[in-house]
């Protein structure tokens, strides 16, 4: 069977955690989207692995599968890679013949058009997914299976190339170098494909995982990014360039949609919300100069709420860990929003959830929710179409009683029960807004601090 695993949210909800939890019982680890924007940190045998593309639970001797939806930069592939063996791994990649190359010139051309386009621009993580998503539906894209077959890489790079090249230097008056030069390239990919070829690396993803299924295997398919980043159901502009949500486990691997529908899509929540780069956050708590729109430090998040409010958003972000692994810069945070949830359950179509965090708002006299939008003058439940007009909503919030900060090593072995009670009130609420039963409950950042409700291949 397959167990989805979403986020439902804006990125960073702890899926890799859950991954984790439930992947032990997994034996093929699949990703459907996105490429090397999804840094994780995997903790096994007390080491840390911090990946950015290689599904995590390769980590745990169990086949990582990259599917026709992912983008593939093979430098970072092979560096991930050689990382892990150098450590004493033996990481097993399949890599789907279908999925797109990320080349040096789509990296090149992600940082451009950010510059470029200032107050729209997404806060990329400038790895050239966009641009590369851009040329698989432009149908100039080169795909890992071109890497194998040389004749066929010196076509596409020759007619793809110049193009790119005279983008740079003629619409965006830069200089160019060896990232848009047709022989360095070819040479360069040529290689990986060989390297491909002689690992056996290459699968056809949909035949391969079927297959698997076939023989009984259990396979996790594991959701980069979130549901509010996702191109069609997100906050566009202001989004990834693929399909986190769970049709995109369809489409991006092969798989068709009742394999998935026959298993379980697990909704990954964070008990607030955290978002990195810019556009509207209707929950949002204080601001953070170059993400928050209008941001006024006297005036936290442009609701005249100041100082206090700033304090809090601190005490959250220092308590969650709320800065960027990679450049260290502190994530805008907010109240949960259960519009915005409301959303990604309806377009998910979740069988389970696991909210994590719960001990980060320990100790807190309340905690808040924004339950639902006013939007010109009407109360709405689930997030508008446009980006402006989310823009317009104002959180509607309810109280609830805040919980104590206790030993949460020993509620994770405790069971779901031991969870304070008024933590329970919040879970449950959310269980019920969402029509979702919860799975697990993460309690703290180790693996063991989770509180495991049910387990989806059981
Ligand atoms: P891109 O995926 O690099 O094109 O970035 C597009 C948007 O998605 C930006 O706002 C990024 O900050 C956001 N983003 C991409 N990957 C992640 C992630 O793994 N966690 C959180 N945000 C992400």
């Amino acid at each position: 069977m397959t167990v989805t695993i979403v986020g439902s949210q804006l990125g960073d909800e702890g899926k890799g955690g859950v991954v984790d939890l439930y992947g032990d019982a997994a034996d093929v680890v699949a990703r459907y989207q996105g490429g090397d924007n999804a840094g994780h940190t995997v903790v096994h045998d007390g080491e840390k692995y911090k990946l950015s593309l290689v599904p995590s639970g390769a980590v745990r001797g169990k086949i990582g599968v990259l599917g026709n939806g992912c983008v593939v930069n093979p430098e970072t592939l092979f560096d991930e890679i050689d990382t892990l063996r150098e450590r004493g791994l033996e990481p097993d990649v399949r890599v789907s013949e279908r999925a797109h190359v990320i080349l040096p010139y789509h990296r090149a051309l992600d940082g451009i058009e950010e510059e470029e386009k200032e107050d729209l621009a997404a806060g990329t993580t400038k790895r050239g997914i966009g641009p590369t998503y851009e040329d698989k539906a432009g149908r100039r894209g080169v795909r890992v299976g071109d890497l194998l077959d040389p004749d066929t890489l010196r076509e596409r790079l020759e007619y793809v190339v110049p193009q790119k090249k005279a983008l740079a230097e003629e619409v965006f008056d830069k200089e160019t170098g060896e990232e848009f030069d047709i022989d360095h390239l070819y040479e360069t990919y040529r290689e990986y494909g060989e390297r491909l070829a002689e690992e056996g690396m290459t699968v056809d993803c949909g035949t391969f995982l079927q297959n698997r299924i076939d023989a009984g295997d259990n396979v996790m398919l594991e959701g980069a990014q979130g549901t509010s980043l996702d191109i069609d159901h997100g906050v566009y502009p202001y989004v990834t360039s693929s399909n986190p949500t769970a049709g995109g486990a369809t489409v991006g691997t092969g798989l068709g949609p009742t394999v998935i529908g026959d298993g379980e899509v697990i909704g990954i929540v964070k008990a607030y919300l955290s978002r990195v780069g810019t556009g509207p956050l209707p929950t949002e708590l204080g601001g953070v100069e170059g993400q928050t729109p209008d941001y006024d430090a006297a005036d936290g998040a442009g609701d005249g709420a100041g100082a206090d409010e700033e304090a809090l958003a601190t005490a959250i972000r220092d308590e969650g860990g709320e800065y960027g692994t990679v450049t260290g810069r502190p994530r805008r945070v907010g109240w949960l929003d259960m519009p915005m949830l409301r959303h990604a359950a309806r377009a998910n179509g979740f069988t389970g959830l696991a909210v994590n965090h719960i001990d980060v708002l320990s100790g807190l006299d309340t905690v808040e929710v924004g339950h639902s939008y006013e939007f010109d003058g009407e109360e709405i439940f689930t997030m508008p179409p446009t980006t402006e007009q989310w823009g317009r909503c104002e959180a509607t919030f309810k109280s609830f009683d805040g919980w104590p900060d206790v030993d949460w090593t020993a509620v994770a072995e405790d069971g779901y029960e031991a969870i304070p009670e008024n933590a329970r009130t919040y879970l449950e609420y959310i269980s019920d807004e969402l029509d979702a039963p919860i799975y697990a409950v993460g309690v703290g950042p180790g693996r063991e601090e989770t509180v495991v409700v049910e387990n989806p291949y059981e």
